[in-house]
């Protein structure tokens, strides 16, 4: 099953949204297999955005990341990666739709809440970074509950 990396970045944290962010996955019965709130170091950070090194906003980007406490999630399901996007949002907030969690709860491009893996490449590059293979969880939502 696809598996894709969200991380909610410190300006998540700081405005008090990780419930409101989690809950987006879980009320979309997407699976969560691993969970931790962790403080990005400045080499996973340079890892996580390699992608982007040497493009003007890569600085204050890796800043912004090791600022404060970040969760890291990987969440499980069929087209996981695209839905999280659509989850998600647009990169700039100002084009995000009313819906998404950055266009619900963001203004500024540099402060957009939330990371989602944006291909199988990236999400199978991404997720070690932050997750050993014990560390992901393998269970099934037991319908018997519900
Ligand atoms: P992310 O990787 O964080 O999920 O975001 P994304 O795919 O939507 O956007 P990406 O192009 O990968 O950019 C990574 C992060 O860099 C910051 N950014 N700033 N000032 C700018 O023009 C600019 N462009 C990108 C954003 O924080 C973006 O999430
Ligand atoms: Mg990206």
């Amino acid at each position: 099953m696809e598996k894709t990396l969200i991380l909610v970045k410190p300006d998540g944290i700081m405005k008090g949204l990780i419930g409101e962010i989690l809950s987006r996955f879980e009320k979309r019965a997407y699976k969560i297999i691993a969970l931790k709130f962790i403080r990005v170091s400045e080499d996973k950070a340079q890892k996580l955005y390699a992608p982007h090194f040497g493009k003007p906003f890569y600085e204050p980007l890796i800043k912004y990341i090791t600022s404060g406490p970040v969760v890291s999630i990987v969440i499980e399901g069929d087209d996981i990666i695209k839905q999280a996007r659509k989850i998600i949002g647009a990169t700039n907030p100002k084009e995000a739709s009313p819906g998404t969690i950055r266009g619900d709860f963001a203004q500024k491009i540099e402060y957009n809440l939330i990371h989602g893996s944006d291909s199988e490449e990236s999400a199978q590059r991404e997720i070690p970074i932050f997750f050993s293979p014990e560390e992901l969880l393998s269970y099934e939502l037991n319908s018997a509950y519900f």
